[in-house]
C-alpha cells in the first residue's frame, strides 16, 4: 500500500476547508474528473478535488474551456462525488451557466449539487457577478470564487498570460478577492498572476487564497492533476511539476501488452480457465 494513503477519513467540509486558513494549515487541491483517479487522489490525502472546466480540454480534447456544457460538468462530477469520502469536493460552474441573470445561476448551482452531490460551486469573476454569487450562497450552496487568469475570458484577454501586472488590474483584483470574502465565499482560486500580489491578496482576506502560478506565499495550491501526471509531456508551462510520467508509463505498459498479444505471451497458462 502506498506510504501517502490516509486514514484520517474526517471529511472535509466547508467550514473546516475555510478555517484552514486561520489555523496555518496549508490546502492541498487536484482536479479530478472520473471516479476510479478522484478514488486515489481522495485516499492520497488532498484536502480538496475540483471538478474543473479544464475537463474540456484534458478530458474532451477541446482547445478551451468554452464548449463544455452543464450535463457534462455534472457527468464528470457526480463519478468523483461518488469515489470521494474526505475531501472538499467543488464544482465549475461551466462557462454560459452563471452570467446571465442570478435566477438562472443559482437554478444552475442547485442542479450541480442535487444532481452529483459535490459540497460547492466555483466561479470565475468578481464585482461583476456579486449578486450571482450572493443568490447561490443565499441557497445555502457554498462558492469558490476564481480571480487572475480566469479562461472563461479567453477570448476578451486574447492569450493565457500572466493577469493583473498592470496596477489598475492589480487593485481591482485585490479589491474583488476582498468583496469575495466579505459575502461569505469559501475560498478564492488565484490563477497565474505575480507571486508578490498573490501574497498580499492572501494577507488581506480571511478566506484561503489557492493558488496555481501564483506562488508559494497563498494558503494553498491547485492543479490540474493529468498536469502534475505528466499526461502529456509537451505540456509544461512554468507553474507545472510533473510528479510522474504517466504518459511514458501507459505507453510501455500498453506497448508491452501489443507485442505480448502478437507473440502469444499473453495469456499464460496461469490466465486462463
Ligand atoms: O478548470 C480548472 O481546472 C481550474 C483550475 C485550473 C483551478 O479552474
Amino acid at each position: 500500500m502506498s506510504k501517502y494513503i490516509v486514514e484520517d477519513t474526517k471529511k472535509i467540509t466547508s467550514t473546516r476547508f475555510t478555517a484552514m486558513k486561520a489555523e496555518g494549515k496549508k490546502i492541498a487541491m487536484l482536479t479530478s474528473y472520473d471516479y476510479a483517479l478522484a478514488r486515489i487522489v481522495d485516499q492520497a490525502g488532498v484536502d480538496s478535488i475540483l471538478i474543473g472546466d479544464s475537463a474540456s480540454n484534458v478530458m474532451a480534447g477541446n482547445a478551451n474551456t468554452l464548449p463544455i456544457t452543464l450535463d457534462e460538468m455534472i457527468f464528470y462530477a457526480r463519478s468523483v462525488a461518488r469515489a470521494v469520502k474526505r475531501a472538499f469536493v467543488i464544482c465549475d460552474m461551466p462557462f454560459g451557466t452563471f452570467q446571465v441573470s442570478p435566477n438562472e445561476t443559482v437554478r444552475n448551482a442547485i442542479r450541480i449539487v442535487k444532481e452529483t452531490g459535490v459540497d460547492a460551486v466555483k466561479l470565475e469573476g468578481g464585482a461583476e457577478i456579486q449578486a450571482h454569487i450572493r443568490a447561490i450562497l443565499c441557497a445555502g450552496i457554498p462558492v469558490c470564487g476564481h480571480l487572475g487568469l480566469t479562461p472563461q475570458s479567453i477570448n476578451k484577454f486574447g492569450s493565457y498570460g500572466v493577469r493583473a501586472k498592470e496596477r489598475a488590474e492589480a487593485d481591482k483584483l485585490i479589491e474583488d478577492a476582498k468583496l469575495l470574502d466579505e459575502i461569505g465565499c469559501c475560498g478564492v482560486v488565484l490563477e497565474k498572476i505575480p507571486a508578490q500580489l498573490a501574497a498580499k491578496v492572501a494577507k488581506a482576506t480571511r478566506i484561503p487564497m489557492i493558488g496555481i502560478g501564483a506562488g508559494h506565499e497563498v494558503d494553498g495550491q491547485v492543479l490540474v492533476v493529468n498536469d502534475m501526471l505528466g499526461m502529456d509531456p509537451s505540456f509544461k508551462p512554468k507553474f507545472v511539476r510533473h510528479y510522474a510520467h504517466l504518459s511514458e508509463t501507459i505507453a510501455d505498459a500498453v506497448g508491452q501488452y501489443v507485442s505480448d498479444v502478437k507473440e502469444c505471451h499473453f495469456p499464460s497458462l496461469e490466465e486462463q480457465y
